[in-house]
């Protein structure tokens, strides 16, 4: 007897990212200091990542920190700053075991030397020919910094002569960009707003979305793989008639 077996064509899942937020509401409705819904959010990536492996991600890219967060008090950045430092000296040696490539990107020369002296080790310690999951932290990172370094570089060059301005094209502005990732396949934000506070508004641009409700320290396992799942089911058009 002949079985039907319908193949459902599913969507290859490469690069996702997420906007963690919500910690700061999370620390409120739970009467602790803001630093500790930081803190709490610091543990559930541990969580994504091993999921992430789990889900053969290809990379997985973090908002840890925008441009526009220096406007936050004195207080919370610094407490950030030493969850930052803590973060790389505790997770480190287990993502060398499990083979992760951590790459921060952004303006974070702005957080001091003991800081850069720290990605400089995290960096150093978890460079891999073939990781198994690629770890990009965003960490004064704005999406449209992004753009007008580009754009200088980019003008810089076709000044120089070095570039021709017929020849500028999409690899071009990815190449100049300081996002590790051309293109993002997934984004996820969690804490109920729908919006992309200046993360990676060029990669983002084909990109399936999902916001969820939940505050960042509450997202579990089970809502990531949901997300991938829903992602790996839609029908992906890129404006074509399919
Ligand atoms: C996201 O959580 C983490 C950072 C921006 C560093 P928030 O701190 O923005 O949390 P909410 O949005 O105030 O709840
Ligand atoms: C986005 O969250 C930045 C990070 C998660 C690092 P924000 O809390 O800074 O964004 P807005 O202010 O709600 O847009
Ligand atoms: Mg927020």
């Amino acid at each position: 007897m002949a079985t039907h077996i319908k193949n459902i064509a599913q969507n290859h899942l490469g690069n996702v990212a997420i906007i963690m937020d919500g910690n700061g509401r999370w620390a409120k409705k739970n009467a602790l200091k803001i630093s500790k819904g930081h803190e709490k959010g610091v543990s559930v990536v541990k969580e994504i990542v091993e999921e992430s492996i789990n889900q053969k991600v290809k990379s997985l890219t973090l908002y840890a920190f925008s441009t526009e967060n220096w406007g936050r008090p004195t207080q919370e950045i610094n407490a950030i700053k030493n969850l930052i430092v803590n973060a790389i000296n505790d997770q480190v040696p287990e993502l060398v075991e499990q083979n992760v490539q951590l790459k921060f990107f952004g303006n974070f020369e702005l957080f001091g030397k003991k800081i850069i002296n720290k990605i400089e080790y995290a960096e150093s310690s978890t460079k891999s020919k073939n990781p198994s999951l690629k770890l990009n932290i965003a960490l004064g990172y704005g999406g449209q910094q992004d753009i007008i370094s580009i754009v200088k570089s980019v003008s810089k060059g076709v000044l120089d002569g070095e570039i021709d301005i017929n020849k500028i094209s999409d690899k071009t502005i990815k190449d100049f960009s300081c996002v590790p990732e051309p293109s993002i396949d997934l984004l996820i934000r969690t804490g109920g707003d729908k919006r992309v506070s200046n993360f990676l508004l060029y990669q983002i641009a084909y990109s399936e979305i999902c916001f969820l409700d939940n505050f960042w320290p509450d997202f579990t396992r089970l809502e990531y793989k949901n997300c991938i799942n829903q992602y790996k089911t839609v029908s992906r058009r890129f404006g074509k008639r399919v």
